[in-house]
């Protein structure tokens, strides 16, 4: 993954917050494509883990790349686990669903808070190709064919 140690730092700061020594099952929600899922399997090697995502795309890359963990489609606010978590785990996700207030009500404890990273990269192609998988998506998207996506990321 291009950026994966600046992409990774938000997740790793968010892993330190937590203070449990023992999480048998463990959940990632909106788990891209993987790299928080696989800090998690670091910190609890015999935890059961499971990345839910709904996007098909993120899933196979995360599939790919870690075969070892349960990988799941599924919106975040809809996912229903099958046994009840020791964590459940979130980066960079619950702000697509506005979720604070439904995980407030069902949690022993529930935290939100924003942090801005500045991140040094080399060209304006290299913000781009930051935001191609973040803030692009959704104009990317609404391009008619990859041919009018690969002009419009080329574009000068
Ligand atoms: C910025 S990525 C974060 C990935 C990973 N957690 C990390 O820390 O690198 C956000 C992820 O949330 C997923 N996502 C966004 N809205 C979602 C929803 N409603 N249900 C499930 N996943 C969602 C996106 O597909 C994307 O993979």
């Amino acid at each position: 993954m291009r950026f994966e140690a600046y992409r990774t730092r938000a997740a790793r700061d968010l892993l330190a917050h937590i203070p449990l020594d023992d999480v048998e099952y463990a959940v990632d929600l909106g788990c891209g494509p993987g790299n928080s899922t696989a800090l998690l399997a670091e910190r609890w090697p015999k935890a059961r883990i499971v990345g839910v995502d709904n996007s098909s795309s993120m899933l196979d890359r995360a599939s790919r790349t870690y075969p070892q963990f349960k990988w799941t489609k599924a919106h975040l606010a809809q996912f229903q686990p099958d046994a009840t978590p020791d964590l459940i785990f979130a980066n960079a996700s619950l702000q697509w669903a506005f979720y604070y207030d439904v995980l407030a009500g069902c949690c022993k404890e529930a935290e939100v808070w924003e942090t801005v990273y500045y991140h040094s990269l080399e060209n304006h192609r290299a913000m781009v190709a930051w935001y191609q998988s973040t803030g692009l998506r959704p104009f990317l998207a609404n391009l008619p064919d990859d041919e009018t996506r690969t002009e419009f990321m080329e574009d000068e």
